[in-house]
């Protein structure tokens, strides 16, 4: 009889290459090792190898970058997605993608389990495990860091004695997480918040003092709410995103500094890096502020604010997220044409915008000769605006209020 079989969820690192043997003595299973490529530029064949080598008795990797772009990173960017107006949310993106990834291929594979190597503190776990509920809830989920209790010592002690390639060298303080919308640094002196970052946290972007003296400007064309173009070259959207992560990185953009409330209750320090995030969802608000009328354009934040903690709270798979992106896509059918963004030593500026839906009207702008507005009806409209301040004030006055 063949074992039931487990579907973890791979990065090549030493808790999850820990984690393949761990799963299969503790809970006698065969353990498939699936690795989702969003855009962290690694090896993902030695990825692959390794976790055959460790026991996995087969590892996949799958090329998710253009889905992740596609399904997720455009609805962020439609959305203005910033949780706790700072974090980009790149890593809450992109859970509930590669628990999909491991759901589609446990219910190929005839699998009983699914895994993660998420810690019982994060918010990671929640949004694998949301999504494996909400999409496949008959397969049964193992959290070995969650349950193994081993300290990092004891789990190089336990690859060592499995054989398990342990980093060599001095392990860097820090854990990281990256794909195409950012990269997150956590631990090491980072865990102090009184204590600035340290300039070795950063790895896609210059300190802003040591970035070009000269300003780069940026021109993004914007299609129904997405980027489809820089400088006038039409480009996919993994592509786009990559060499606006470059150039920003380049001028000191997009370095987040932040105290984030945490779904399980925790508040934690966090350093991310997001220049091509800084920079796209810089534009797109400004072309938003040229096409949205003003009621939607003062409105859509109440549920972008919403959006960010649905996502941050791993719950993607829901109908209240598809219920306001439906809302967001209506709104963005007008959100067309070209903002310029000009990048300065770690800032980042809409600094100039056309659109062929612009409700921008000179004639009603202008203060020159093209001025059509009729200043006459001003007088009217105030008259009957001021009306409820006018009563309220004067009963204030007259009861001594
Ligand atoms: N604090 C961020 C979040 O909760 C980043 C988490 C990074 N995850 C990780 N496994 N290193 O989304």
């Amino acid at each position: 009889m063949s074992k039931p079989k487990c579907v973890l969820a791979y990065s090549g690192g030493l808790d999850t290459s820990v984690a393949i043997k761990w799963i299969a003595e503790n809970y006698n299973v065969d353990v498939i090792a699936v690795a989702v490529d969003v855009g962290e530029e690694k090896d993902y064949e030695g990825i692959r190898l390794k976790g055959e080598r460790t026991g996995a008795i087969e590892s996949i990797v799958v090329d998710a970058k253009q889905e992740f772009v596609d399904n997720f990173v455009s609805r962020a960017i439609k959305a203005n997605l910033w949780y706790e107006h700072k974090y980009p949310a790149f890593t809450a993106l992109a859970r509930p993608l590669l628990a999909k990834e491991q759901v589609r291929i446990a219910l190929d594979r005839g699998a009983e389990f699914v895994a993660h190597g998420c810690t019982g503190k994060g918010n990671d776990q929640v949004r694998f495990e949301v999504t494996y509920a909400a999409l496949a809830p008959q397969l049964k989920c193992i959290a070995p860091a969650r349950e193994w209790g081993m300290t990092r010592e004891e789990e190089i002690d336990y690859a060592e004695a499995h054989g398990i390639p342990v980093p060599v060298g001095k392990a860097s303080p820090y854990s990281t997480d990256t794909n195409l919308w950012g990269r997150s640094i956590e631990c090491g002196s980072i865990e102090d918040p009184a204590q600035e970052a340290p300039e070795d946290a950063w790895a896609w972007t210059v300190s802003p003092q040591a970035a070009p003296d000269q300003p780069t400007y940026v021109t993004i064309e914007f299609a129904a709410g997405v980027p489809v173009a820089l400088d006038g070259e039409r480009l996919n959207g993994v592509e786009l995103i990559a060499r606006l992560n470059a150039i920003g990185g380049a001028n000191g953009v997009g370095r987040v500094n932040m105290m984030e409330n945490r779904l399980v209750g925790i508040k934690s320090r966090e350093l991310y890096e997001t220049p091509a995030a800084t920079i796209l969802l810089a534009a797109h608000r400004d072309l938003e502020s040229l096409t949205l009328d003003r009621e939607t354009y003062h409105f859509k934040p109440y549920l972008e604010l919403r959006y960010a903690e649905i996502v941050y709270y791993g719950l993607w798979f829901t109908p209240l997220r598809e219920a306001i992106d439906a809302f967001v896509d209506e709104t963005q059918k007008y959100v067309n044409g070209q903002v310029t963004v000009k990048l300065y030593k770690g800032t980042c500026e809409a600094v100039s915008r056309t659109s062929p839906n612009s409700l921008y009207d000179f004639s009603l702008a202008s203060y020159g000769e093209a001025d059509k507005f009729d200043q006459t009806k001003s007088k009217g409209f105030i008259d009957i605006f001021a009306l409820p301040a006018k009563v309220a004030a004067a009963v204030r006055r007259e009861k001594g209020l």
